[in-house]
């Protein structure tokens, strides 16, 4: 007897629903914004002056700002691995002839995320406050090295950590465009203000696919989703090396220059579990089987436990120094 793929059954009982979902959550091309709407326009004849401006408000920014700045920029110039990651997920098909909608969708976050990488990394350039040679060789670095984030080819779980990391990548764009904002640096607060606002479409977007799995499979997504959570949802970047380092060695201490900053914080991973869990009403999901109400409970106590483990967390203080930032900032 032929082993029944539910998986694949129940991402082609949604597939139908995928044109509506990007309609919802994706805005049309003609109409979304691009990274030339934010940064001075090479033909203008102030285009000098603007860059002049652009510079001396980034001498306001520190050193742990920038390497905040430098991680996100990298995290997404490494876009064509998540890509490639999504389109082999079970019941994406790009290969079928008949355009499947979630080989569609997958195209057509990737064309919406590649502005992000786009417009930062050219920021970064005419800030004139990184080495931008070992920006590119870390980005190069971390395309060449892939990424593991433990979701197989699995959509359940794979659409568990997108929910999770579109989540994660809103409040950290977030809190960095504040920031810039705080110290002056107007433009750069809105640009990344207005890249936090493409995550969360993507992360809505996310958490509803995963609502509707509830709906066709609840005990398999209850499994999938505690899955995750056990192995904990590793960042993209965490196999993030500077020049001449082994893989991984920056992305520890990018991650405590994150926390020290308060722009990524373990409290972060905790709310985004609440909010995840809240969204799909764990407490009410019926028709699980045994293993899948343990799973459910396991669920349901985590964010509790996992703060009392963080209220007895501490993070090194003493800053580490990466090759992209010369230690000359101000904070
Ligand atoms: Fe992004
Ligand atoms: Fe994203």
């Amino acid at each position: 007897m032929v082993k029944k793929n539910i998986r694949l059954e129940v991402m082609q009982s949604i597939e139908p629903k995928v044109g509506e979902f990007m309609d919802s959550f994706l805005i049309p091309i003609d109409d979304i914004w691009q990274p030339s709407d934010f940064l001075p326009d090479p033909k203008s004849d102030s285009f000098l002056n603007d860059i002049e401006q652009l510079r001396e408000e980034s001498k306001e920014l520190g050193y742990d700002f920038w390497v905040t700045m430098v991680a996100d920029t990298i995290t997404e110039e490494a876009l064509p691995t998540y890509e490639a990651w999504l389109m082999d997920v079970e019941g994406v098909n790009q290969h079928d002839g008949k355009q499947n909608g979630w080989s569609k969708w997958v195209r057509a976050w990737t064309a919406e995320e590649n502005r992000h990488g786009d417009v930062l990394n050219k920021y970064l350039y005419l800030s004139g406050r990184v080495n931008m040679r070992e920006v590119e060789i870390t980005t190069q670095h971390l395309i060449a090295d892939g990424f593991d984030i433990g979701t197989d080819r699995d959509p359940y779980k794979n659409f568990v950590y997108t929910s999770f990391q579109e989540l994660a990548t809103n409040i950290s764009h977030k809190r960095v465009g504040q920031m810039a904002k705080k110290r002056g640096n107007a433009l750069l607060g809105k640009m990344c203000t207005i890249i936090a606002g493409d995550e969360m479409r993507h992360h809505l977007a996310y958490r509803e696919f995963v609502k509707h799995i509830f709906g066709e499979d609840p005990s398999g997504m209850m499994l999938a989703f505690a899955d995750m959570m056990k192995k904990k949802i590793v960042m993209p970047a965490h196999f993030l090396r500077e020049s001449g380092g082994s893989i991984g060695t920056a992305f520890e201490n990018f991650s405590n220059c994150a926390q020290r900053l308060g722009v990524y914080t373990a409290q972060d991973y905790i709310d985004i579990l609440r909010k995840l869990n809240s969204y799909w009403q764990l407490d009410t999901v019926r028709h699980l089987n045994d293993e899948a109400e343990k799973a459910r409970d396991y669920l349901m106590k985590l964010p509790d436990r996992l703060q009392r483990i963080s209220e007895r967390m501490s993070f090194p203080e003493d800053q580490y120094h990466f090759k992209w930032v010369e230690a000359n900032g101000t904070l």
